[in-house]
Parts: C-alpha cells; sequence; structure tokens
C-alpha cells in the first residue's frame, strides 16, 4: 500500500504584500516499507512539506492522502485523529516532556485518545523494544543521552503501529556516531514496513536511503535511486 502520496501540491505563504511558494506543484509518492531521503538548500519547503505531509499544515493546494485516506477539506481535530492513528513525527530537538518518565513520553500519543492506559504502556514498552531501549523505559529524561533520547523520540513516533514517520533532521544535534545510529535505527523501520521520510542536510545519511529527492525552491529537481547495498549484492 501507499502510505504518502502528495500530487500536484502547492503550498504558498501569503504575508500581505510578500508571497513565498513554499512548494511548488510537488508530486511524491512513498510506499510502505520505503526509506525516503528529502535534501535541499535551506528555505527550499523540506519542513513544509514534512508538516503538509503530516497533516499540520492546512494551507496547500493539490491532493494528499496518508494510509489511503485523503487530507483534503478534513477539520483540524479530523487531522489530528488521523495523524496520532498513521503518523509520528521525530524532530531535532527531540519534542519531548521533560517531565514525563520515558516510558510516560512514548505512551503519551495513544493515551491522548484515551485508550485503555495499561495497553498504552504495553505498546510504549513495545516501541521501545524495537529500537533497542527497553531496558531505559523506568528513566527520567534528564537520566539519559541525547541519541537515546532521538531513540525515546523515534519510539514515539512508531508506538501503536504507526505507518509513516516523518523525520526533519533528526541528527542535527547529535555528535555523527551517535547520528548513524539514528539512521541505522530508521532503516530497521523501515525494513520493517514503516515508510520513513528523512530530511537531512547529510547525503552521508541519506545514504541510508532507497531514495533521494531533491527540493529547491519548492520544487522537486531530481530523485535518484540509491543503490542499495542488497541490490549490488543481487547485481540488480
Ligand atoms: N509560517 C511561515 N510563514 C511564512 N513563510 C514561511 C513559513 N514557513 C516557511 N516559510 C517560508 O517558506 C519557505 C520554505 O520554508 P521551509 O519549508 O521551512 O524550508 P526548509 O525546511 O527547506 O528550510 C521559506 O522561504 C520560508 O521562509
Ligand atoms: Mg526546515
Amino acid at each position: 500500500m501507499t502510505a504518502l502520496e502528495l500530487d500536484d501540491v502547492t503550498r504558498v505563504y501569503a504575508d500581505g504584500t510578500t508571497e513565498v511558494i513554499a512548494l511548488d506543484r510537488v508530486s511524491l509518492t512513498v510506499a510502505e516499507g520505503e526509506f525516503v531521503a528529502i535534501m535541499g538548500p535551506s528555505g527550499s519547503g523540506k519542513s513544509t512539506l514534512l508538516a503538509v505531509a503530516g497533516g499540520l499544515d492546512q494551507g496547500w493546494t493539490g491532493s494528499v492522502t496518508v494510509a489511503g485516506t485523503p487530507l483534503a477539506g478534513r477539520s483540524r481535530d479530523d487531522l489530528a485523529a488521523l495523524r496520532r492513528k498513521h503518523v509520528g513525527y521525530v524532530f531535532q530537538d527531540y519534542n519531548l516532556v521533560p517531565t514525563l518518565a520515558v516510558i510516560e513520553n512514548v505512551a503519551l500519543p495513544l493515551e491522548l485518545d484515551r485508550v485503555d492506559p495499561s495497553w498504552a504502556r504495553q505498546e510504549a514498552r513495545a516501541a521501545l523494544k524495537r529500537v533497542g531501549i527497553g531496558e531505559l523505559a523506568g528513566r527520567r529524561l534528564d537520566q539519559i543521552s541525547g541519541g537515546q533520547r532521538q531513540r525515546v523520540a523515534i519510539a514515539r513516533a512508531i508506538v501503536g503501529d504507526r505507518s509513516l514517520v516523518l523525520a526533519d533532521e533528526p541528527t542535527g544535534a547529535l555528535d555523527s556516531v551517535t547520528g548513524d545510529d539514528i539512521m541505522a535505527r530508521m532503516r530497521m523501520l523501515a525494513d520493517d514496513g514503516v515508510a520513513v521520510v528523512l530530511v537531512t542536510h547529510e547525503a552521508r545519511h541519506a545514504g541510508w536511503a532507497d531514495r533521494v529527492v531533491f527540493l529547491r525552491d519548492g520544487r522537486v529537481i531530481d530523485a535518484t535511486r540509491v543503490e542499495s547495498s542488497a541490490d549490488t549484492l543481487l547485481g540488480a
């Protein structure tokens, strides 16, 4: 199934007399289990693209479909519910709640939907295990490292089996070894069937992706297939 489909999406920010075309007729399809990296200069529309894809932005035209559901014309509440069910976000600055324990942070998106709290905890524990930090569940955030915090954010992004993870420069605050570890986790999620869209400045990190999409002035300028090591081994 297609996890994300943008078709001819345009987003114009109008501010009195000036207009900025942040996205200019962008089309992009991401399949389940596909890892797509978005690269481009500052101001090229990368964060806008993620906001549109995640239903955080409503001022666009065109068509956006997440997990088979078209987003056009939906209310803010509808979009929020859809997002909690299908979409996880990972940001450079983690966006975790400092006063909550690790497991509480991960369970939070589920609890916002007033699900059974013990089920939410069970799902949170499973998500933490998936990103390799099950043993940190009971820690406070000030008791774990930056790289571990980013893994908590990834666990929160996938909790409850969400099918699309959107990551905006998630390694920006991390050293390169820890950054590589985060990329390896993203790759594992994709290999597990999650669709991953990663915004990054670093070509080295884009190398983990199946495909790189370049944006410039709000337009997709080129999409290059990155040869995965599996393709190379199979001679495909
Ligand atoms: N809320 C906003 N209001 C007005 N202009 C914005 C807003 N958000 C982004 N922009 C403009 O849209 C363009 C794309 O921004 P953005 O998506 O943040 O780019 P990137 O993430 O690639 O740096 C930039 O010119 C930026 O200044
Ligand atoms: Mg940005």
